[in-house]
């Protein structure tokens, strides 16, 4: 019997999972939380086919451990067949529209604006860099002001850093969830008196033309932008400023060939994943190694383990920038199947972008601290501060 223990919520492991992780794999692949009632699943095989099991294995009791806020309003990433893929058709199209073409030339500029501003001798790299620069894109793919920003990046930031442990935590979720309604509802209602040539804009006019997206269904998916895309973001380009930092060679070679970014933003996703763990509910009892999880229970899906797992990945405990392309697709950092992430393209558009910026003006940063605080999160991980040193 394996004396292993797991709480997704704990300090400790927001500093060093991976240690955890791999114990976890060897010894209970399927891990029984007692006291916060989940299961967990941390191999690879087991994670990947997890993901794709959208008939056994339910998204509409929540993506987190905790389930959902009893506001919630209805959201693409919380929705089951058929309706999800009713929504994602519709939202797939925004996605692929000149303004989001035109996004990722802002994406470069506003990469380049903030590198552009920063002060060498009192520099964070995560408040001055990997933090805005997500904020300030979704508010242009979502047509907000730029006066905004920083309510939403409060209310994500908010919204995502739960812990059952801690219960005023999950109270300030609460009223940040019912804040964030409140200013979608009229942003909304701005962009229908007149709508703009934007993502919203358009889904607006969808809406108006008929198409089927309720005006919560809409409120609900501007939400999940701002939530899915704002923070995880962030995360990724901060993770990967840590792990370049730890490897100069590799820096290096990103800062003199700069298309080599894109590989970068790659193996961080496997690396350090930003996103570490989502949740779904058994509909029916699922067997996974030799347990059988009965039906109705919480089952956590570990990605940040399973993109470390070694039975999928040589040394998979190393940054490496060079890994094999086709291994390295096997990463699960955006998730698979129905729910795979709509802005994948923009979180690599923003990491390199954010990268390339970073390099051209301080090829060889240093960070002032060896460890970096963490976001306390049983879900998303990241650093909160990346002081330069001087
Ligand atoms: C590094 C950054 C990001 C990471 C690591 C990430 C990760 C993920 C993951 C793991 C999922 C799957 C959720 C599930 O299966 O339950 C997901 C879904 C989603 N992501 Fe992302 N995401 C990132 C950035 C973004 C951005 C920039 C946007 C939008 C602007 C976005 C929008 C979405 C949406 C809409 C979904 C739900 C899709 C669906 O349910 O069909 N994400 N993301």
């Amino acid at each position: 019997m394996s004396d292993i223990f797991y709480d997704p919520y704990s300090p400790l492991l927001h500093r060093d999972p991976y240690p955890v992780y791999r114990r976890l794999r060897d010894e209970a692949p399927v891990f029984r939380n007692e006291e916060h009632d989940f299961y967990a699943i941390t191999r690879h095989a087991d994670v990947w086919a997890a993901f794709q099991d959208w008939g056994r294995l339910s998204s509409a009791e929540g993506i987190t451990l905790e389930g959902l806020p009893p506001d919630i309003h209805p959201e693409l990433i919380t929705m089951d067949p058929p309706r999800h893929g009713e929504l994602r058709d519709i939202v797939k199209r925004a996605f692929r529209t000149n303004h989001m073409a035109r996004l990722f030339e802002r994406v470069r500029e506003i990469a380049g604006e903030l590198v552009d501003a920063l002060d060498p001798a009192a520099c964070d790299l995560a408040r001055d860099l990997s933090i805005p620069m997500p904020a300030i894109a979704i508010a242009e793919l979502l047509g907000v002001p730029r006066a905004d920003v920083p309510k939403f990046r409060l209310w994500s930031e908010h919204l995502v850093q739960r812990d059952l442990n801690n219960p005023p935590t999950i109270d300030r979720a609460r009223r940040a969830s019912q804040e964030l309604h409140e200013f979608l509802v009229w942003h909304i209602a701005a962009q229908r008196a007149d709508p703009k040539d934007d993502m919203l804009g358009l889904l607006v006019r969808a809406r108006d033309e008929g198409q089927a997206m309720n005006d919560e269904e809409l409120v609900g998916f501007a939400r999940l932008l701002l939530v899915a895309g704002n923070e995880t973001t962030g995360q990724l380009v901060g993770n990967m400023i840590v792990a370049l930092a730890h490897n100069p060679g590799q820096r290096a070679e990103v800062a003199a060939d700069p298309a080599l970014a894109a590989r970068a933003v790659e193996e961080t996703l496997r690396y350090d994943s930003a996103v570490q763990a989502l949740a779904r509910t058994t509909l029916v009892d699922y067997p996974v190694q030799d347990v059988i999880v009965p039906a109705g229970s919480r089952l956590l899906i570990v990605i940040g383990s399973a993109n470390r797992d070694e039975r999928m990945f040589t040394d998979p405990d190393r940054f490496d920038i060079h890994r094999d392309p086709a291994t390295l697709s096997r990463h699960i950092g955006f998730g698979r199947g129905i729910h795979f992430c709509l802005g994948a393209m923009l979180a690599r558009a923003e990491g390199e972008a954010s990268l390339q910026a970073l390099l051209a003006r301080f090829p060889n940063y240093r960070l002032a601290c060896d460890e970096v605080p963490m976001v306390a999160s049983g879900q998303v991980r990241g650093p909160t501060a990346l002081p330069l040193a001087a």
